[in-house]
């Protein structure tokens, strides 16, 4: 054999998987299709979707809060290509740090699509067609995911695109629909929001961001049609094809089957991902998958074939990067005779919009779905002097917990820094705590954390402090 182990996809899953591999004395090879290493996070998900984020942000308080702060800015100029070009050096930055890290854990990379001629053996094809076989002793499927394109829409990068394309639009659209009121829509809708684009949000099902605790995605659906996004619930989309103006969306209401058409500069297609797998040739190495393409594994990530693992995208649960990255690790301590465990309940979800939305544990949906006697804890942001200080007033914290032992069961914010508030609850329930618990730890004052004691006094006596 060549190597203990090849590692196919240099995502999240992939390349974390790489270097627990190697710091558990494994001799690894890593093979990526493209030439920058990241997968879908660095390159085209994650990184430059924050990154854009962050611009629109800045945009949005300069040309709507500055002037309350007593900042007067004049003539403020939006520079697109320049915004895409930040962007860009951020990811160029950030898949640089990804190939300093296998060269300093001493991790073979090759640049090349992989496919399996045996169970122990992958041919990689390398951009110049040159092929090259590898043994490795064990194999880790971390091919990840790309955008669901049904035929009927037209996907053709140009007009009718995926978060892929349209994280390099170098004008500001006029108008935008988006199929879609998951995590991308809702981000990327942000995002042209904040520019100044017109935008339009056809969704199939009755409310945004399923998956999310409702109470706060109908809170987070007010907030952003304030803002100017308008969204069009309970509607499906029939077609979409371009137009002499740009594109054209057909749809219709679910219930009435009212049809309408909707003129627009661009669609982004943002209906969910499909797990990839083209080109592995899977059934040379006996690995099978589920109807939806998913690769088949056990709890412990191995696939039919034991020496073959998947994880990430690939593989069942929630298409998250954290998710991916655990997983990678879960599989190198297996490999390395440890016995590591996930707990799939405690892994946040996290929406960047502006105020964003995070959450842990159980939703009050699944909550009432279980048959759970629960209680609720609620504190807004608005009752916050951190808050008020910084004009974040929007949102609030909810602390679930069980009615009779007061354990935490769910946490979900909504509000300003909510991503990285979310991580004291994700702590504080691995250690299984109570809604007393949160009430009685310190938080420093004056910060949005307070607010996450406030409602956890709030579930845990019936009353917060401040309201
Ligand atoms: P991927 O990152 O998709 O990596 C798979 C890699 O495998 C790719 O580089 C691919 O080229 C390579 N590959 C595939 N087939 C082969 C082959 N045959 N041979 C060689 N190489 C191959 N998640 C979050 O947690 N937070 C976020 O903020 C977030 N934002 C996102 C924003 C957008 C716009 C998108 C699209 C996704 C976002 N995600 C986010 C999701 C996140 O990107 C994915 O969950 C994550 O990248 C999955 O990691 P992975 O390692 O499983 O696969
Ligand atoms: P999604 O699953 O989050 O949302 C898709 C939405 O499209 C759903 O609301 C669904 O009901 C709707 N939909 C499906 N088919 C439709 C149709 N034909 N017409 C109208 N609406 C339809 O998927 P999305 O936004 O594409 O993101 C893919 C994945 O990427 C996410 O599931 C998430 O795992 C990951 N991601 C994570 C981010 C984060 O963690 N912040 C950011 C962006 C993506």
């Amino acid at each position: 054999m060549d190597f203990q182990i090849l590692i196919i996809g240099s995502g999240p899953g992939g390349y974390v998987a790489a270097i627990r591999c190697a710091q558990l004395g494994m001799k690894v090879a890593l093979v990526e299709k493209y030439a920058s290493l990241g997968g879908t996070c660095l390159n085209v998900g994650c990184i430059p979707s924050k990154a854009l984020l962050d611009s629109s942000e800045h945009y949005d308080q300069a040309m709507h809060q500055f002037a309350s702060h007593g900042l007067r800015v004049k003539g403020i100029d939006l520079d697109m290509p320049q915004m895409i070009r930040r962007k860009d050096e951020v990811v160029d930055a950030t898949v640089k740090g990804v190939k300093f890290l296998m060269k300093k854990n001493k991790i073979e990379v090759f640049h090349g699509t992989a496919s399996f001629k045996g169970p122990h053996e992958v041919e990689i094809k390398k951009s110049d067609g040159q092929l090259l076989t590898v043994q490795a002793e064990k194999i880790i499927i971390a091919t990840g995911s790309k955008p669901l394109t049904p035929a009927a829409f037209h996907y053709d990068k140009e007009r009718i695109i995926t978060s892929t394309e349209a994280l390099n639009i170098r004008e500001v659209p006029g108008r935008m629909v988006i199929i879609g009121a998951g995590v991308i829509g809702l981000e990327l809708g942000s995002v042209f929001s904040r520019l100044g684009t017109k935008v339009e949000v056809i969704e199939f099902l009755d409310r945004i961001l399923p998956g999310m605790d409702g109470e706060c995605a109908r809170e987070m659906k007010k907030i952003l049609e304030k803002k100017g996004m308008v969204f069009h619930l309970n509607h499906s989309v029939d077609g979409v094809i371009k137009s002499k103006k740009g594109v054209e969306v057909s749809y219709s209401d679910k219930n009435t089957k009212e049809s309408f058409k909707l003129q627009s500069d661009y669609c982004l297609v943002a209906i969910g991902r499909r797990p990839f797998t083209e080109g592995l040739d899977l059934a040379k190495a006996g690995v099978s998958q589920d109807e939806k393409g998913r690769i088949l594994v056990n709890e412990q990530l191995q696939t039919a074939v034991p020496h073959i693992y998947a994880i990430g995208d690939v593989v069942r649960g929630p298409m998250l990067a954290h998710k991916a990255s655990e997983e990678g690790i879960l599989v190198a301590e297996i490999m390395a005779g440890q016995k590591p465990h996930i707990d799939y309940n405690l892994i946040p979800g996290v929406v960047y919009t502006w105020p964003e939305l995070a959450g842990v544990g159980k939703t009050e949906e699944q909550l009432k779905e279980e048959g759970n006697n629960y209680k609720t804890g609620k504190f807004p942001f608005k009752a916050l002097g951190r808050a008020k200080a910084s004009m974040d007033t929007e949102g609030f914290v909810k602390v679930l917990s069980d009615a009779s032992t007061d354990e935490v069961l769910g946490v979900h914010i909504l509000g300003a820094r909510a991503a990285d508030l979310i991580m004291e609850a994700v702590s504080l329930m691995e250690f299984k705590a109570s809604a007393e618990d949160i009430a009685r730890i310190s938080h420093p004052h004056p910060t949005f954390s307070e607010a996450i004691k406030e409602a956890g006094f709030a579930a845990w006596t019936g009353k917060s402090l401040h309201l």
